[in-house]
């Protein structure tokens, strides 16, 4: 398994919660590439679209995570933005530099973690009901998993029933997952 690691997968799949979780396990860096943004362009990406335009959010993300490869530090869990990997060669660069993990949620179950999240930094989705971000994260979500599903390793979630404990539980998983390949 090559380093860094960049988890991936669509909004609230968890990669910034078990990513820091799981960093910390490792006793890894761990870098939030939604926040590395917003610390380089003075925007969180949900301000940046709002005011720039998709197209141009996707660019500068896309210079972001590739200016922080070039860090010489190699154990670094990298929590990826849910749209990155599905632009340009986004995908291909990713693997290319290290390794890629997909965390694998059903569309169901997507959309009842991100009821529970603060959804006014998601303006797409805020205001919505359950049902109602269901069929709104459907197509966008069935558009991405060709993208997401070419990941080095795809881990197939939740590890047990729907709960709060999930985030930890990936972490963990994941945690002796690197460490048997990393050995
Ligand atoms: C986006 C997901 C967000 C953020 C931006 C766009 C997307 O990251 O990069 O708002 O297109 O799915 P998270 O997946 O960390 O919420």
């Amino acid at each position: 398994m090559t380093y860094p690691i960049y988890l991936i997968g669509y909004m609230g799949a968890g990669k910034t919660t078990a990513g820091r979780l799981l960093a910390d396990k490792l006793g890894w860096h761990f870098v939030d590439l939604d926040q590395a943004f917003e610390q380089i362009h003075g925007y969180t990406p949900a301000e940046y679209i709002r005011e720039f335009g998709i197209e141009a959010f996707r660019r500068k993300e896309k210079y972001v995570l590739e200016d922080l490869a070039e860090l010489p530090i190699e154990k670094v869990i990298y929590a990826t933005g849910g749209g990155y990997p599905c632009w340009e060669d986004n995908m291909e660069c990713l693997k290319e530099l290290g390794t890629s993990i997909y965390l694998r949620w059903r569309p169901e179950h997507l959309a009842k973690r991100l009821m529970l999240t603060d959804l006014s930094e998601r303006p797409v989705l805020q205001g919505k009901t359950e049902e109602e971000l269901l069929a709104c994260i459907l197509p966008q979500f069935e558009a991405r998993e060709p993208f997401y599903a070419q990941a080095d390793i795809i881990v197939d979630v939740p590890l047990g029933e729907l709960s709060e404990a999930n985030d930890e539980q990936i972490a963990e998983h994941l945690c002796q997952l690197i460490k048997s390949k990393t050995k």
